[in-house]
């Protein structure tokens, strides 16, 4: 089963579309990375799931229910633009207001195990505003996994932070979804560290969703080139086409795709008497197929 299921989703501000039919599918356990440029409707999207906002048409549900029905909304726990926190009250109290909030019954437990789950089990005496901001936005977690959620909402959560900051944030969330079950819908930009955590891609254009695939389905069909730098380019492009190889021009360097063994390459150029400067192997990672995607082709 899906936990989000959207179709035809349409969204509109003062006659300007913001979502102009929107699908898609995040599969349960999924850390679902949400790309797009800014303005494509990420933010519309998660702000009409979380019932933040009310789609002008579409249907959305969640783990098989209409998102509108009060069971399903009380398994989803969303961090969106901020934490809701008041800064001048301990992390402890603002989860603590939120908690009673929810109705929740084992307050302090449920505390707790969301203060652990986001590495802030020393910090919960500390005063929000005196937080860093890596630290505000594993609280904004810590809140949104109050009541234990099947589905947590981030809208760019790592915006900002720092190396250290994104790694206890890729540790968490993949502690999430492996060990309590939850599945993460994610929107970033920083595409090289989604990259290291996601399981699935949507990508988003115009308020319409341009592309699903699975990480796995990319890695698969991720092709990996030797990157060749030479003298003479034109001399290397000519030889390499006749030799049979799928090979492209990019900038000051030449593209050698699927190449099955880089000694037989080097050897055809040396043969042909052209030296290679640079002969690097590359896999053509999430930025190149996004920007491929973006301009209207699928990955080389
Ligand atoms: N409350 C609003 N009022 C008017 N326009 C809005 C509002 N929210 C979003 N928009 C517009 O909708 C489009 C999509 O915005 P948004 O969903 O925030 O994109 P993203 O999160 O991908 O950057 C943008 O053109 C934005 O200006
Ligand atoms: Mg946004």
């Amino acid at each position: 089963m899906n936990a989000i299921e959207i179709r035809g989703l349409t969204k509109s501000f003062r006659g300007m579309y913001a979502l102009d039919g929107l699908t898609m599918s995040v599969p349960e356990g999924s850390i679902y990375g949400f790309i797009g440029e800014n303005g494509s409707g990420k933010s519309t999207t998660e702000k009409c799931i979380c019932g933040h906002l009310v789609p002008d048409k579409g249907s959305i549900s969640l783990f098989g229910r209409p998102y509108t029905d009060a069971g399903v909304r009380a398994k989803v726990g969303a961090l969106i633009e901020n934490t809701g926190c008041f800064p001048s009250s301990s992390v402890y109290s603002n989860l603590m207001m939120q908690a009673i909030n929810l109705g929740l019954r084992d307050r302090n437990g449920e505390i707790q195990r969301v203060l652990k789950i986001v590495r802030m089990e020393d910090n919960a005496r500390l005063t929000f505003k005196k937080c860093s901001l890596g630290m505000k936005q594993r609280i904004g977690i810590a809140m949104a996994l109050l009541g234990d959620p099947a589905l947590l909402i981030l809208d760019e959560p790592i915006n900002g932070l720092d190396t250290d900051g994104m790694r206890l944030m890729r540790e968490i969330l993949v502690d999430i979804t492996k060990n309590y079950g939850c599945t993460v819908l994610i929107s970033s930009h920083i595409l090289g560290e989604l990259e290291k955590i996601a399981t699935h891609y949507g990508v988003i254009r115009q308020g319409r969703m341009i592309k699903e695939i699975a990480a796995s389905e990319m890695d698969s069909r991720a092709r990996v080139y030797v990157s060749l730098k030479t003298q003479n380019l034109q001399a290397a492009y000519e030889l390499l086409r006749q030799d049979g190889c799928n090979v492209k021009f990019e900038e000051d360097e030449l593209r050698v795709y699927d190449v099955a063994d880089m000694g037989t390459l080097s050897a055809v150029l040396l043969q042909n008497g052209i030296a290679p400067r640079e002969l690097k192997k590359h896999r053509i990672g999430l930025e190149e197929y996004y920007v491929s995607l973006m301009s209207g082709k699928e990955a080389v």
